[in-house]
């Protein structure tokens, strides 16, 4: 089950280009992205409403898509505008269309009722737009649920682990508590890491002699917005003074596909030696690594919840922010069905 009255990433506004037809399959829908004339981007069913035939195979022109089955064309407003030797337009032969905005980069669509699609509701992405920050555009497709992906995220002792060789190296996340605050769609969570060796991927972008303090503090926006600020100095320095340190601001955004497929476009931005395009380069190859670690423990667990009987999962204190932003998606989900609690309910692992 998906909650549908909210914003979800469906591209990076370069995927859909003057002449594109864009096939993505969101929640379970296949929907066509392309631009009008004028820039704007169109998302409607990609199932010709006649014989179910996909109409990115289609053509584009002007504003309007044609169906290269039978050849009828189709309007930004999913209204049939011409069927090939048939003067009556029938008025069922409509596609249905999303509301779609491009903001920051990112190409939004709301798949839900179109009356409660409200653009202030789409968080601040600030630095996939901002002069200070550099950083380059990444995707990824996992076969899993979402929800694994967002447990992944709401928990980051996982790094210790799965990001041995990349963005860990020690136990110290793992033994850091974080401080966890519920927002009211979404969860804040800080962890501050004191006195631990640089990771991996610190040794690469900068010379750091002995111990360092890190700190990750982030926002997870339901239902899957991660926009992170981290960084690394050296231990010792004050906490306001970040002169020899290396700061991040990350957003990632978790797209279901299906069930068992999802989307994931990310980013991590770097203000620091922002004219150095290796430091940029270096940090979006070291993001691409470490999330692929992130795909591979992610696409077995999920083998293994689906290959072996349904039974409980055993909770553990790093566990905290993952119950508790599951427990807000149930009050969500409950909402977005029309129902009026379902605070209770705890949704299935995936
Ligand atoms: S299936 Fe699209 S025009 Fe017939
Ligand atoms: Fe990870």
């Amino acid at each position: 089950m998906f909650l549908k009255n909210a914003w979800y990433v469906a591209a990076w506004d370069h995927e859909i280009l003057a002449d594109t037809l864009l096939a993505r399959t969101l929640l379970g829908v296949p929907v066509l992205f392309y631009r009008k004339e004028n820039g704007d981007v169109v998302a409607m069913d990609d199932k010709c409403c006649h014989r179910h035939a996909p109409l990115h195979l289609g053509r584009k022109q002007g504003d309007c898509v044609r169906c290269m089955y039978h050849g009828v064309t189709y309007g930004p407003d999913g209204r049939c505008v011409e069927v090939p030797g048939q003067a009556k337009l029938p008025a069922a032969l409509k596609q249905r269309t999303y509301p779609v905005v491009q903001k920051k980069r990112w190409v939004w669509i709301w798949m839900g009722d179109a009356e409660r699609a409200d653009e202030a509701a789409i968080p601040d992405t600030f630095s996939l737009d901002h002069p200070e920050w550099r950083w380059l555009p990444n995707y990824l497709q996992y076969d899993c649920s979402h929800l694994l992906i967002t447990d992944n995220l709401l928990d980051f002792s996982h790094l210790d682990y799965v990001h041995e060789k990349t963005f860990g190296g020690a136990s110290s996340i793992a033994e850091t508590q974080p401080l966890i605050e519920m927002l009211e769609r979404g969860i804040r969570i800080r962890r501050p890491v004191r006195d631990t060796v640089p990771a991996p991927y610190h040794r690469k972008l900068g010379r750091f002699e002995g111990n360092v303090d890190r700190w990750f503090t982030y926002d997870f926006h339901a239902p899957g917005i991660l926009l992170l600020d981290a960084g690394v100095k050296p231990t010792g320095t004050p906490d306001d003074d970040l002169s020899e340190a290396l700061r991040f601001h990350s957003c990632q955004a978790i797209t279901p596909e299906n069930d068992r497929s999802t989307h994931y476009f990310f980013m991590s931005a770097h203000n620091f030696r922002r004219d150095d395009a290796v430091v940029t380069e270096t940090i979006a190859r070291s993001l691409n690594a470490a999330f692929a670690e992130d795909k591979l423990i992610l696409e077995a667990q999920q083998k293994m919840i689906d290959s072996t009987a349904e039974s409980p999962m055993v909770a553990i204190g790093a566990d905290n922010a993952l119950y508790r932003y599951r427990r807000l998606m149930a009050k969500l989900l409950a909402e977005d069905a029309g129902e009026s609690s379902g605070a209770g309910a705890f949704p299935r692992a995936a």
